[in-house]
């Protein structure tokens, strides 16, 4: 396919392929329809982070281009995820920010580090982005820009989705309720994934199990959150009290749940006073 210079087509044109492909598997068309809202609302989201923060002002217009870029296409590889698992079953994984990589590194317009590497690891722990080979090789400043650029995209990805989870609730139509919890309405917590919520760290997702183990990861994705204006983008729209108020619905400990309440709100207040302090 040929990229004619207007990304958002580019984008569009991948979706539409998809969802051709898949045209007939409703799961799979609402997945699709869900990924290209997203790609969008997670520029929305990248915008604001670079309009808050100091890092992105007197930046060069083709930072902020890359920024943008890296934000729009991110999820490309979400269309080649879904087409295959039209292909071989629902429940074939892969990879999808490989696969984004894989795909933008056929056009030489965003085969660059800035936008290749943010892409490639946005779903992975950031230390694989500080061990990637090709990361280790590029000049300081360079990796400077990437790590802001790997940070904006972690972020916008992350804050877009807390927003769209204001709209699932235990009433939420079945097929959104499955994009975001992927399970039934298990409220069992798995003392693992408590755990580690405790401890300050991200669960990784193969070990979620139930809704309520999902809801906390969610919550948890504040700790892997850099920016202060991301945190301010959830408060300020709610989308931390929301979550807040769905896990304790469905968390079926009291006092779990205070524990976990206690837990991000102090984690939040220290995050500010050491940023701002
Ligand atoms: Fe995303």
């Amino acid at each position: 396919m040929q990229s004619n210079g207007d990304e958002r087509n580019f984008l569009i044109e991948y979706y539409r392929i998809c969802r051709q492909k898949v045209a007939g598997n409703k799961y799979l068309e609402l997945f699709a329809d869900e990924k290209i809202r997203h790609s969008f609302q997670v520029v929305g989201c990248g915008n604001y982070i670079m309009r808050h923060e100091e890092v992105f002002h007197r930046r060069p217009p083709e930072f902020i281009k890359y920024g943008y870029e890296t934000c729009l296409l991110h999820d490309i590889g979400r269309f080649r995820e879904i087409e295959l698992k039209n292909e071989h079953g629902l429940n074939h994984s892969c990879d999808h920010s490989q696969l984004s990589y894989e795909i933008l590194s056929e056009y030489p317009q965003f085969a660059v580090p800035e936008i290749l590497l943010p892409v490639k690891h946005h779903g992975h722990m950031i230390e694989e982005l500080y061990r990637d080979a090709d990361y280790l090789r590029l000049p300081p400043l360079l990796q400077e820009d990437v790590e802001h650029l790997a940070f904006l995209v972690r972020d916008a990805d992350k804050i877009a989705n807390l927003y769209l989870l204001k709209n699932v609730s235990r009433k939420s139509p079945e097929i959104l309720h499955h994009l975001f919890l992927y399970h039934s309405e298990d409220k069992r917590l798995t003392p693992e994934i408590l755990e580690s919520f405790l401890s300050g760290r991200l669960s990784d997702r193969t070990k979620l199990k139930t809704a309520s183990d999902w809801l906390l990861n969610y919550l948890a994705w504040f700790y892997d959150t850099n920016y202060l204006a991301s945190f301010d983008f959830c408060s300020k729209t709610g989308c931390l009290r929301n979550l807040l108020n769905l896990l304790s619905e469905y968390i079926d400990s009291p006092a779990d749940y205070q524990k976990i309440e206690n837990c991000i709100l102090h984690f939040i207040t220290r995050k500010y006073q050491q940023k701002k302090g």
